[in-house]
């Protein structure tokens, strides 16, 4: 299979996407073309990485000093003191910044790691290994890194761009059928948000994605990273344009919120209700058809996605999510701010749609 690759390119730096499959033995040219002075590299790898990608990786890159750390990746462990315990170690072996820190697992890796290389002594070489179909194509795409507080999730972070992500599909076969659909939903989203022909592609894919096909999945990977990476270009520090990526999040978000971040109910099926959501907020407002909801609900159906939908399609349970919209972070006054959607490919902007908690309950009322 061809090795694709998607460059970055703003005003300060450059990187490259590259993704293939069983690709990881390249990591040792790209370290050395890219980080020529690099003789430490210190890796961070999530516990459940298979062993035979994490050997492969470490049989590449053995030319170098290597130290090598597992993390327990979960969202409290997605912490400022998880960030503490891996500056020291990398303070302790005297890492410099002409060094490398590679932080291979899925998003929550990505943002520990890449927050950690932005700040050790003000910024050492990152390379992210994205694990996870959602870190492949979304986390690790845009620059933002970060941990969480006890205030919130990723209150704590930076934007700063990696030296290069290496999407390898061959992680994506260990990976629970669940995060593929976490995956999957992000793919969906940049699809409905930007691109008709995408959208249309899934309609006739979705199954070989979520089957663990490589080539369908080498195609999506590359489509979505494209798109993500359209916005991020446009509005790197997120002030307007790339609060479109939010689409299907402002309900998503109410959804964990309401069920306490349970293991219930993943983040990506949450955007996969927060879309459908979304889309009739959309209707019943008049700035979309009945016919985009019905089209993007064959999609669910032909793919049983919408086993999802059975808790959120009485109007009395969706009001009680009300409260919890109300903590959405693209709000900036008393009204909820919405990304509604015009037609597939085409959303409205930040800002055109903020409504009021009264307004939003007789919309809701009115939901099919
Ligand atoms: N920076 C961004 O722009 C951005 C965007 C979206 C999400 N995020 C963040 O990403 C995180 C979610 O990412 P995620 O969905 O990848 O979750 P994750 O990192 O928690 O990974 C999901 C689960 O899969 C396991 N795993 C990882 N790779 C595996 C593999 N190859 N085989 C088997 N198991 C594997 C992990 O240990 C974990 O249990 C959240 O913290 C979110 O805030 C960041």
């Amino acid at each position: 299979m061809k090795i694709q690759q998607i460059k970055f390119r703003d005003s300060k730096q450059n990187y490259s996407i590259i993704i293939g499959n069983n690709i990881l033995k390249i990591l040792s040219k790209k370290v050395k073309s890219l980080c020529p002075n690099t003789k430490k590299i210190a890796l961070i790898f999530d516990k459940k990485i298979p062993n035979a990608n994490r050997k492969i990786i470490l049989k590449s890159l053995k030319g170098y000093q290597l130290f090598v750390y597992k993390f327990d990746a979960n969202e409290k462990n997605k912490s400022i003191s998880s960030v503490n315990i891996l500056l020291n170690k990398l303070l302790f072996n005297n890492l410099n910044r002409s060094d490398l820190i590679i932080g291979v697992g899925g998003g929550i890796i990505g943002d520990l790691t890449g927050f950690v290389a932005s700040i050790f002594k003000r910024g050492i070489n990152f390379i992210s290994v994205p694990t996870t179909l959602l870190a492949q194509v979304d986390a690790s795409v845009g620059g933002k890194t970060g941990v969480n507080s006890k205030f919130g999730k990723n209150l704590i972070g930076s934007f700063s761009q990696p030296k290069l992500v290496v999407c390898d599909l061959s992680f994506l076969k260990s990976l629970p059928k669940k995060e593929m659909i976490c995956g999957y939903a992000e793919i969906l989203k940049h699809s409905i948000i930007n691109d008709k022909k995408f959208f249309n592609w899934l309609k006739n894919n979705t199954k070989y994605i979520l089957a663990n096909d490589n080539k369908k999945l080498s195609y999506a990977i590359k489509k979505s990273c494209k798109i993500k990476l359209f916005y991020v270009n446009k509005d790197v520090k997120e002030k307007k344009l790339r609060m479109l990526l939010n689409f299907g999040h402002t309900f998503a978000h109410a959804i964990e919120a309401k069920n306490n971040y349970s293991k219930r109910i993943s983040h990506g099926e949450a955007v996969l209700i927060g879309m459908i959501l979304a889309i009739k907020l959309s209707i019943v407002t008049k700035v979309c058809k009945n016919k985009i909801l019905s089209e993007l609900l064959q999609v669910y159906e032909k793919n049983k996605l919408n086993y999802l939908m059975k808790n959120y399609s009485n109007n009395k349970d969706l009001i009680k999510l009300i409260p919890y919209l109300k903590n959405d972070k693209k709000n900036n006054d008393e009204k909820i701010n919405f990304i509604l959607l015009k037609k597939i490919g085409k959303t409205t902007l930040p800002n055109e749609h903020k409504i009021s908690v009264q307004k939003l309950k007789s919309y809701v009322k009115n939901f099919n």
